[in-house]
């Protein structure tokens, strides 16, 4: 796991037990493209690859996921809308000291930080009750039921995903689904303008994620997210109408550390805004987050309860 991460590693790490059938791709390849429309028929192939892509990379790329094209260039017109406003207008929604859904910054934790370029719209989408309608905004107009459609989609897609980390994680299909029936979905769509300093501010630390797994929307024709890898920051090319997965937190913990949950930033750049859209697929708080026993043989990872 990343900075943000309280994990202490001890004893020796187990030999992995899923055998990929793939080579191991090298810094230059860009990272693993899966196709979801093969892995909801349970295609070995793709499941290989899927394993390989969360052990090596802790990110890869899903095309064929289901989402309509309308429904995902819906929610880009109406997030740029939305971030082009006056920040008058921006700041009706604010995010209130004590609360994590409105319009306002990832990761402040002091005031005498260095701030990340960039602003965000921070929502709870599922379960709908915990949504606080006063924080989604009325403008554009139909933005609540683009960002309903939005969410409704990646949640598809994360469900079919949870059931094929069942899989490669040797459990039946819908055994992770199960542990997210009372889940939520939160959503970050993260703004960052057009700086003139790139070299001197990031666009969002490094961090990684505490989900379960994020499922992240970024433009196909701005670069901006990198991801440690070899201790390299490598970027993740968009692949056109892909979406970006990477594991979370929990599944690195389930998974006794087989597959890694993998720190990553935002860099900005003088030319362009750009804007990502994080989902994040979380269990209910009562779910344990230990490794499974069946994932630990004799060598277990140790890492210090995270709730
Ligand atoms: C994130 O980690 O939430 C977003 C990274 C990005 O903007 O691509
Ligand atoms: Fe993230």
């Amino acid at each position: 796991m990343g900075s943000n991460s309280d994990e202490i590693i001890t004893e020796n790490m187990d030999a992995p037990t899923y055998a990929p059938s793939l080579p191991v791709p090298n810094v230059q390849e860009m990272i693993l493209v899966i196709d979801l429309s093969l892995l909801s028929t349970g295609d070995v192939e793709e499941l290989n690859k899927l394993d390989l892509a969360c052990k090596e990379w802790g990110f890869f790329q899903v095309v064929n996921h289901g989402v309509a094209k309308e429904v995902l260039q819906n929610m880009k017109d109406a997030a740029a809308e939305f971030f082009a406003l006056p920040l008058e207008k921006r700041k009706k929604y604010k995010v209130a000291s004590n609360d994590i859904q409105g319009y306002g910054q990832a990761y402040v934790v002091s005031e005498d930080q260095i701030l990340d370029w960039s602003d965000a719209l921070m929502l709870i989408v599922y379960p709908s009750h915990y949504r606080k309608l006063n924080f989604l905004p009325r403008t554009p107009t139909g933005f609540k039921e683009i960002i309903e459609s939005f969410s409704n989609g990646v949640k598809e897609v994360g469900e079919e995903l949870l059931r094929s980390f069942s899989r490669i994680m040797g459990m039946d299909k819908d055994a992770l689904l199960g542990l997210h029936k009372q889940g939520a979905q939160g959503m970050r769509v993260n703004y960052y303008p057009t700086c003139s300093r790139p070299d001197l501010v990031l666009g969002l630390s490094p961090h990684s994620d505490a989900s379960t797994i994020t499922i992240l929307m970024q433009e196909d024709d701005t670069e901006g997210l990198q991801i440690k890898h070899n201790d390299e920051w490598v970027p993740v090319k968009p692949v056109q109408d892909a979406l970006v997965v990477n594991v979370g937190d929990v599944i690195e913990i389930w998974s006794n550390g087989k597959y890694k949950s993998i720190e990553h930033r935002a860099v900005t750049n003088q030319k362009k805004a750009r804007i990502s859209y994080a989902s994040f697929i979380v269990t209910h708080d009562d779910v344990e987050i230990e490794p499974l026993d069946h994932q630990v043989g004799s060598q277990k990872v140790m890492y210090q309860k995270v709730r």
